[in-house]
């Protein structure tokens, strides 16, 4: 495998919940490859959204390693891990979570002002990232103003902001119709194509079709890793 992107050493992340804990991921260990599209599948409560934090450094493992583009995310102090996230992650959520006050072109630019990227640069990208997501027309919308679907590919512009090495995404299309989501894999793949590296996680079969390699959880493990494809 060419440079991982993504090492993950026997991960564990147990929550505390009352008096007893959950054993949410109960000792994963994946490497992903630079350009890989990696689908993570599995049953609801197997695990795939806590490893999906764990594997953005949103979220800290209890034990076992996580490195991103060769950084131990586990061992950076908090501002640290946030400062690494913004410029090293980017994520797309189900439910899109943009923010309703501003623009499709304004929710692009707000992780690149985070990362200090000067106002005429961050125009420009976001321009051109609407544009790359097939919203070109659409940088003055607000969220309320566009479909799902579009809202989605917003969300995906913005993630790709400051140039992402790894792109997450837990159930992308869960709140899309076939065809809308059918978009989302078809933009899923043009961004493979074009050198992302992407994890996924999903319920949708046409996604997890979609991905080179799928991974199967099951009770906080990987159950299978051999599906895939050149
Ligand atoms: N913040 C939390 N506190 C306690 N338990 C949690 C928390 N988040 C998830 N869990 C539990 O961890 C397990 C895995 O959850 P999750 O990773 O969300 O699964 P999936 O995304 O595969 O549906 C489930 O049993 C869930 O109830
Ligand atoms: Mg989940």
């Amino acid at each position: 495998m060419n440079h991982p992107v993504l090492s993950l050493h026997d991960v564990r992340r147990e929550y505390r919940v009352g008096a007893g804990t959950v054993a949410a991921v109960r000792g994963v260990s994946l490497d992903v490859g630079a350009g890989e599209w990696v689908a993570v599948v599995g049953p609801s409560g197997c695990g795939k959204s806590t490893l999906l934090h764990l594997l953005g450094a949103v979220d800290r493992a209890t034990a076992g390693t996580v490195r991103v583009n060769g950084a131990d995310v586990g061992a950076m102090p908090d501002a640290e891990a946030t400062a690494f996230r913004l410029r090293t992650v980017g994520f797309v959520f189900q439910r899109f979570y943009l923010m309703p006050t501003l623009t499709a072109r304004e929710n692009v630019e707000l992780p690149m002002a985070e990362a200090r990227v000067p106002t005429r640069e961050r125009r420009e990208r976001a321009r051109e990232l609407l544009a790359y997501v097939g919203l070109g027309a659409r940088g003055d919308h607000r969220p309320a103003q566009l479909s799902g679907g579009e809202q989605q590919r917003v969300a995906i512009a913005r993630a790709l902001a400051n140039r992402p090495a790894l792109l997450l995404a837990d159930e992308p299309t869960g709140e899309l119709d076939a065809r809308t989501g059918a978009e989302i894999v078809e933009l899923l793949g043009r961004l493979n194509a074009d050198g992302t590296t992407i994890v996924v996680v999903t319920h949708d079969d046409s996604l997890a079709r979609a991905a080179r390699r799928v991974v199967r959880m099951r009770d906080g493990v990987v159950e299978d890793d051999s599906g895939a494809r050149p």
